[in-house]
C-alpha cells in the first residue's frame, strides 16, 4: 500500500514514518519543507492526484505550547481551519479511495472532564488555554462525520494525550511538555546547573503516550483497516495519569540531575485533570502493550543527551 504521511518531518510524523517505514509499506513523508502547503488548496489537490495515497496519515499542524497557542490564538485558529479544510476537500475530490488517519489531540475534550470517554466530546466547552487549538481539533470530527455523510468518505480518528519522545522541537515554545522538561533537565546536568524553572505549578495531572507506539497503533490499524470498529473515534487510552511534579521527579531520577526545582506560576498550567478512559480501545487492541514511562523517558533522555552534545 501506499502511505502518505503529511507532517511527515514533525515530532509524531517521524515516529509514525520510522515504524512504517520497516514495513511492506510505500511509505511517502511530506511537509512544508519539501514545498507542500497545505495552506494552498490546489497545491493539495494536486499532490494527492499526483501520488494517490491508499492511506494518508495527518500529522500536519501549526501546534505549540499553551502560551503561544494563547498568544497566537487567531493565527493558530486560521491556519489549522485551513489546512484541515484543505486536506480534507483534496482527499475527496482527488484520491476518494484514501482512508485518512487522524491524531486528535485530547484537549479537544471539554474543559471540566477529568476522565475523557469518547461520547462525552460535546459535553462543554474547552478550557480557555486551549481554546484556539482544541477548536480545529473538534473540526477533525465534524469534517470526518460531514464527508462521511455525503461522500461515504472514511476516516478514522483516535483521539490522543499528550506523546513524547524522540525527535521533537528544541524551542521551548514549540517543544511538547514531556520532552521540553526532559530536554531541560539533561542540559541543566550538562552545564552542572544549581537551578531548573519549571512552568507552572506542577499541579496538572497527564496521561502520556511515547510516540512511536502511536505509530505502532497506526500500523495495526493498516492491516486491519476495515475494521468495524474504526467507524468510530478511538481513545489512545491507558486510565491512567501522573502530575508533572511526579513526572519531574522521575526524570531528574534518571537523569541523575541533582538540581534544586523552581515553579514558574506565571504560565499557565491548562485543565487540572486530563485522563483517557481506555475500554474501547481495549476492544479493538487487546492486546496492545504500551511502553512504560520508564523506558520511554530513558530513550527520549538518550534523544536529548545525543542532541545536545559536551
Ligand atoms: N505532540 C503531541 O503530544 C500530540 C498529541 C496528540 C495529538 N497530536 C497531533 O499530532 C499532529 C502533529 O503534531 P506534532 O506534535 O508532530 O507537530 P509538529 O512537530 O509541529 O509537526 C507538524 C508538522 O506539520 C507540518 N506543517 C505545518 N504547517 C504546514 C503546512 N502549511 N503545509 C504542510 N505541512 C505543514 C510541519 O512541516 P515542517 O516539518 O516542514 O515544518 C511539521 O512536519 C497534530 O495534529 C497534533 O495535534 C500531537
Amino acid at each position: 500500500m501506499k502511505l502518505l504521511v503529511l507532517g511527515g518531518h514533525g515530532f509524531v510524523g517521524r515516529s509514525v514514518v520510522e515504524v512504517l517505514r520497516p514495513t511492506n509499506h510505500e511509505v511517502i513523508p511530506v511537509s512544508l519543507r519539501d514545498g507542500l502547503d497545505l495552506l494552498d488548496c490546489e497545491s493539495t489537490k494536486k499532490y494527492f492526484r499526483k501520488v494517490k495515497p491508499d492511506v494518508t496519515i495527518n500529522c500536519a499542524a501549526r501546534v505549540g505550547s499553551l502560551n503561544l497557542v494563547t498568544q497566537q490564538a487567531a493565527d493558530i485558529v486560521d491556519t489549522n481551519m485551513r489546512m484541515l479544510v484543505n486536506i480534507f476537500r483534496a482527499a475527496w475530490e482527488c484520491a476518494p479511495d484514501t482512508r485518512l488517519i487522524n491524531p486528535v489531540a485530547n484537549c479537544a475534550f471539554p474543559g471540566h472532564l477529568d476522565r475523557y470517554t469518547e461520547d462525552r466530546l460535546w459535553e462543554g466547552n474547552l478550557h480557555r488555554s486551549v481554546l484556539s487549538y482544541g477548536s480545529t481539533r473538534r473540526m477533525m470530527l465534524i469534517l470526518s462525520e460531514c464527508y462521511m455523510m455525503q461522500y461515504g468518505f472514511k476516516a478514522i480518528n483516535f483521539f490522543v494525550p499528550n506523546m513524547y519522545g524522540p525527535h521533537d522541537s528544541t524551542d521551548p515554545n514549540k517543544a511538547h511538555a514531556l520532552n521540553a522538561l526532559i530536554g531541560k533537565a539533561v542540559k541543566t546536568h550538562r552545564e552542572a546547573k544549581k537551578e531548573l524553572e519549571v512552568w507552572g505549578s506542577g499541579i496538572a495531572i497527564r496521561e502520556w503516550l511515547y510516540a512511536s507506539d502511536f505509530g505502532r497503533i497506526v500500523a495495526e490499524t493498516i492491516e486491519r483497516i476495515n475494521d468495524y470498529g474504526f467507524a468510530e473515534p478511538v481513545n489512545v487510552g491507558q486510565n491512567f495519569g501522573l502530575s508533572v511534579r511526579e513526572l519531574i521527579e522521575i526524570i531528574l531520577r534518571q537523569t541523575g540531575c541533582a538540581c534544586r526545582l523552581t515553579w514558574n506560576r506565571d504560565m499557565p498550567d491548562g485543565a487540572p485533570k486530563k485522563v483517557m478512559d481506555d475500554t474501547r480501545f481495549r476492544k479493538i487492541f487487546p492486546n496492545f502493550e504500551f511502553t512504560t514511562l520508564k523506558e520511554g523517558i530513558t530513550e527520549t533522555i538518550r534523544y536529548y543527551e545525543s542532541i545536545y552534545p559536551y
